[in-house]
């Protein structure tokens, strides 16, 4: 989706890639324009073996960065084109670790003459990619998926890119999360289910994509799963059909599970999971539709908590602005000692309960609806999260909120991580400081402005940018406007 930062960081590439010389963008291979086959019936004057493409004789293409430019995470994201929506085609059996997909990537060209854009992807064999307009060629730098356009794209123009791919996915740890072994796609023997942990660097390790959360999209997901098996995604599950032909490469018949989300989603939030699920619905006072998918031996424990978290979802409404999706739900699941908020339809670990569950619903405002503009902003996502459900847990006991956030500041001003809180080292990115601190923060920004300007501030905050993302100078900018005073001291002061 657009955004104004993304188009300044585009201008700034457009003005830099203006100025460079042609060749230096060029990768290490031929050319693009040596490469890319002529199209029939016209006659092209390119010299073959000569290797010489000089600035004068090149047709005027610009490619797009294979990164985002977030300072955090370099690797992530690319910029030259805006994803509007992905249609995710996969066939999943949590006995097999290799897998088939088809992914429909519809984008939007975001500079003038693009000949040449970058997919994050890692792993899985490429079987075909087509694309409209189309004859794209394709090439694999690490971790990148490299499209090259014949024909360069204007700005603003539409295509659509399909890419079918199969095998077993790449397991390796993230260097932001070093106490999970992979990120992707999650196979768990015990409970023979399959389900996806992404946040921050692992969509593109199950599906091609811009993989930042500056670059958000709708979804659809079509899920062959092994007959009587239930398939999980985000968004409302739109249609089902069973006795599917084929369904898997073996021959064997599966059962298809749709699903829609029909609100921009950045790709570590996407979600999938098969397994032997049971569906618990309910609807909140307020009117959310909630509905979850936990083990059978589970369902009463869910169907107990449903008062709860109907209460929940409607106590954070009240506090921060309307749930801002369609329905919202957890999937449970077992052998990750934790929960992600995967948009609607948060990831939630057998052993959490009812305070991870408002940990991970609170994401759904903060971290979901207005996305980080920087990874290295962690702290506003995870320290959010932590101070809203402490507010829910204390909600009807205001000491103890004092209570708890002075226990904290306390414990972090005696044991000082020794980083700033802006920019933790990447293997710190999920440690104390981003959710304690952040809290914090919070809190402390709370005291000092007054609840009156805090909560019109976080409002306005979660208004303006919603469907996108925001940074953390532009956080400060909103609380400054709602509290009508400078924050400069404020932020100076807990980020140094
Ligand atoms: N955002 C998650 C939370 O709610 C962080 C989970 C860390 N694990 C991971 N794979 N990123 O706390
Ligand atoms: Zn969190």
């Amino acid at each position: 989706m657009k955004k104004t930062l993304l188009i300044l960081v585009i201008s700034l590439a457009l003005v830099i890639s203006a100025c460079a010389p042609q060749q230096a963008t060029l990768p290490p291979q031929a050319p693009a324009e040596v490469t890319a086959a002529p199209t029939q019936g016209e006659s092209t004057t390119v010299p073959g073996p000569q290797t010489q493409v000089g600035p004068t004789t090149a047709p005027a293409g610009t490619a797009g960065e294979a990164s985002i430019g977030d300072p955090y995470a370099p690797e992530l994201g690319n910029t030259g084109y805006d994803v509007d929506h992905y249609t995710l085609r996969l066939s999943l059996d949590p006995e097999q670790t290799a897998i088939s997909g088809h992914a429909t990537i519809q984008a939007v060209s975001t500079i003038d003459q693009l000949d040449e854009l970058s997919l994050d992807f890692t792993g899985f064999e490429i079987d075909q990619i087509t694309s409209e307009p189309g004859g794209v060629s394709f090439s694999r730098p690490a971790n990148k998926l490299q499209i090259d356009f014949p024909t360069p794209l204007a700005q603003g123009e539409a295509f659509t890119l399909e890419v079918t791919y199969h095998g077993t996915p790449t397991m390796e740890p993230s260097a932001y999360v070093p106490f999970v072994d992979s990120l992707g796609l999650q196979f768990d023997a015990e409970t023979s289910t399959i389900y996806v942990v992404a946040e921050p660097d692992g969509a593109h390790y199950w599906f091609p994509c811009n993989d930042h959360p500056q670059d958000k999209a709708t979804f659809r997901f079509e899920l062959t799963v092994p007959e009587g098996q239930v398939g999980v995604a985000n968004g409302s599950l739109v249609d089902t059909r069973t006795e599917v032909q084929n369904a898997f490469p073996d021959g064997r018949p599966g059962d298809l599970y749709i699903w829609e989300h029909n609100y921009p989603m950045a790709p570590y939030l996407a979600t999938a999971a098969v397994g032997n699920y049971v569906r618990v619905e309910s609807t909140s006072p307020g009117g959310v539709h909630l509905r979850s998918y936990v083990f059978p031996e589970n369902q009463a424990y869910f169907e107990n908590l449903s008062p709860t978290l109907g209460e929940m979802i409607d106590w954070m409404g009240a506090q921060f602005g309307p749930y801002p999706f369609e329905e919202f739900g957890y999937v449970q699941v077992n052998g990750l000692g934790a929960s992600l908020e995967t948009q609607t339809m948060v990831i939630l670990s057998v052993s959490s309960g009812e305070s991870t569950m408002a940990h991970e619903l609170s994401h759904m405002w903060f971290g979901d609806w207005v996305s980080l503009d920087s990874w290295g902003e962690i702290w506003r996502n995870e320290g959010m999260a932590t101070y809203v459900t402490q507010m829910w847990e204390a909600r009807n006991n205001p000491d103890g909120l004092e209570q708890a956030l002075q226990d904290w500041e306390q414990d972090i001003e005696a044991n000082p991580s020794g980083y700033p809180l802006g920019s933790p080292p990447k293997m710190e990115m999920f440690g104390r400081d981003s959710y304690y601190k952040g809290a914090v923060v919070f809190h402390a920004l709370r005291t000092e402005i007054g609840d009156q300007a805090f909560f019109q501030g976080v409002q306005t905050y979660l208004q303006r940018y919603g469907g996108g993302s925001a940074s953390d100078p532009q956080f400060q900018e909103v609380m400054e406007e709602a509290s009508g005073k400078s924050l400069d001291n404020f932020f100076e002061a807990w980020f140094e």
